[in-house]
């Protein structure tokens, strides 16, 4: 685990998470009932969430991956994407909800649907776990959002601070000092 001594706070503890995670899952259930549903999320830092929220979705669905990262420096990301794992199964006519951990500047996920819905899915919507809203530069159009939260790096239950504190079963805020901008910005 963290030293806690690095954490600022917990801002999401387990229970919160869980509660809304059920919310979103049951919100899901009701909207695509009958219907053709793939999941779509993106790698690394949603597969908690995507582990959590599959378990409240009581319709039928398949779950499918990719992978990317951004080009730019460690503190932005370009909004140029490259794909590191692409799609297993192809998503033309299916309904597809992307799956994601945070939406910041929004640059991934606008990149990400431009690609997606050129396959020419029946329906494609986001759901995203954390939603930063002071530091979006491009709107994205999200159907499902679990918290908004302040602008403030934060990691775990899926999100990491140089691939490590992913493991941990809430949202924490890191102290400021600690990471002191040298955030990374692969997924
Ligand atoms: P965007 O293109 O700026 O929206 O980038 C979103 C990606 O940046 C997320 O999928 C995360 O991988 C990463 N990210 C943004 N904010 C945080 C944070 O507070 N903690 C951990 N990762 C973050
Ligand atoms: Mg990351």
């Amino acid at each position: 685990m963290i030293d806690p001594a690095y954490l600022a706070e917990i801002l999401i503890p387990t229970d919160r998470l869980q509660a809304r995670v059920a919310e979103m899952g049951a919100s899901i259930s009701a909207d695509y009932a009958g219907k053709d549903l793939v999941l779509v999320a993106v790698l690394k830092g949603s597969v908690l969430f995507l582990a959590d929220l599959m378990r409240n979705i009581m319709t039928p669905h398949a779950i499918d991956f990719m992978a990317t990262s951004s080009y730019g420096n460690a503190l932005e990301s370009s909004g140029v994407v490259r794909i590191l794992k692409d799609l297993d199964s192809s998503i033309e006519g299916r309904n597809v909800l992307i799956v994601e951990d945070i939406i910041d500047t929004g640059r991934t996920l606008d990149y990400l649907v431009r690609i997606l819905y050129a396959r020419q899915p029946a329906s494609l919507e986001i759901c995203t776990l954390l939603n930063k809203p002071a530091r979006r530069e491009i709107p994205v159009p999200v159907k499902y959002i679990g918290f908004d939260i302040p602008d403030k790096f934060v990691l775990g239950y899926g999100l990491d601070f140089g691939e490590r504190y992913r493991n941990l079963p809430y949202i924490a805020v890191l102290k400021p000092e600690v990471y002191g901008g040298a955030a990374d910005n692969n997924e």
